[in-house]
């Protein structure tokens, strides 16, 4: 009996899907997912501004990190997963948005709409590249491989020269270009989202939700001027000269 409608293949999609793939489901997974990246935007960098205090704050940090073992893997997989989410919901919904936008919507929405969906796609586009050449820089040390090899010593223990190695990375102007340009995109995408997720949480009343969206916007300038401090505290300021060896 429990068997029966409930699972039958037959008896048609379940209420949960019927959400997920509702209008108002799929923008949720695309702010729930949104939010969750920008928790981890926002503890990447208090991690990484521990440059600031020295080698030995920035390598411990990053020892502790991978002293989680398969921990670590968990939560990269699920980082991995968040992304692949968000990635693909939002695809739902121009999909979604590209259907409804020959009929009345053009007329009832201000302008900027079109331009505001190509921003953020060409934006959200190029962030990704930006996070693959960031992975393939620091995570797996392919752009140069002399990173693999950078030890010091940490109360006593060997450890991956982590400080070196982001001092090494950002004192070549090319590269420190584009992630000047990759942080831009990424705050203009931050920017935009943290804008449109209160319209996606039904916020109406217009002053409210004003005041949110300009939380939202300096949050991601904040975040913007966070994560650029280091590569041109390292560039043009020379912090941690003769950290890389
Ligand atoms: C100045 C800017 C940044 C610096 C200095 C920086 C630094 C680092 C370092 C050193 C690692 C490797 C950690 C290790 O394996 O020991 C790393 C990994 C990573 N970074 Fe960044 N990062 C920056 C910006 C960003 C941004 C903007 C994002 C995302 C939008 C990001 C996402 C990641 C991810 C996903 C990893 C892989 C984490 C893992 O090992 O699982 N980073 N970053």
């Amino acid at each position: 009996m429990i068997k029966s409608s409930a699972s039958s293949p037959r008896s048609g999609p379940c209420p949960a899907h019927l959400w997920i793939f509702s209008s108002i489901g799929k923008k949720t997974i695309v702010a729930v997912t949104g939010i969750l990246l920008v928790l981890f935007v926002i503890g990447h960098l208090i991690g990484n501004l521990t440059v600031f205090i020295g080698p030995d704050a920035l390598n411990a940090y990053a020892e502790k990190l991978h002293s989680l073992g398969p921990i670590l893997w968990v939560v990269r997989l699920g980082l991995l997963a968040v992304v692949g989410l968000h990635i693909y919901f939002t695809m739902l919904l121009w999909k979604e948005n590209q259907k409804a936008r020959p009929k009345k919507y053009i007329a009832s929405n201000p302008v900027g709409t079109t331009v505001f969906a190509r921003t953020m796609r060409l934006s959200g586009i190029i962030v990704l590249a930006f996070v693959v050449f960031h992975l393939a820089h620091f995570t797996a040390r392919v752009v140069d491989p002399s990173f693999q090899t950078m030890t010091t010593t940490l109360d006593g223990r060997q450890v991956h020269n982590v400080y070196g190695m982001v001092v090494k990375g950002f004192s070549n102007v090319p590269v420190v270009a584009i992630y000047v340009v990759g942080l831009f995109l990424l705050t203009s995408h931050l920017s935009h989202g943290l804008s449109s997720l209160f319209q996606t949480l039904g916020i109406t009343n217009t002053r409210i939700r004003k005041n949110y969206e300009l939380a939202g916007r300096t949050l991601a300038w904040l975040l913007f001027l966070g994560y650029v401090s280091i590569p041109i505290a390292i560039l043009a300021l020379g912090l941690g000269k003769g950290a890389a060896q």
